[in-house]
């Protein structure tokens, strides 16, 4: 018992490459990724290099929320700095860990084909 607290749920919003949005609901989890997730909700992620940081295929642009995630570190900022689409807001999906801090957030996805 008491465990309920730590298990925090979280909801987003998060549009396709077509502008289709859907809410997305889960349980904040820190060993799944917003890629993993994403995915999992039917979302079309290419994702080649399977959470590797290294090709640039999960880009997400968070449209609101955006300073409330950890800043990107140094692969990560790395990787986004050679993505031409990548502006402010853009971040990797397969490197951001679902945190309470998504409740309320609006993504969408900027997804190479
Ligand atoms: S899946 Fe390749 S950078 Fe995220």
């Amino acid at each position: 018992m008491g465990s309920m607290h730590s298990e925090g749920k979280i909801e987003f919003k998060a549009y396709d490459t077509d502008g289709d949005w859907r809410m997305v609901e889960t349980i904040a989890d820190v060993r799944l990724s917003l890629m993993d997730i994403l995915r999992s909700n039917g979302f079309y992620i290419k994702g080649v290099c399977g959470g590797l940081a290294i090709c640039g295929t999960c880009l997400v642009k968070v449209i609101s929320g955006a300073g409330e995630l950890a800043p990107p570190d140094d692969d990560e900022a790395a990787m986004l700095e050679m993505l031409p689409d990548a502006g402010t807001g853009s971040r990797l999906a397969c490197q951001l860990p679902l945190s309470p801090a998504m409740n309320g957030m609006i993504f969408r996805l900027q997804n190479y084909a």
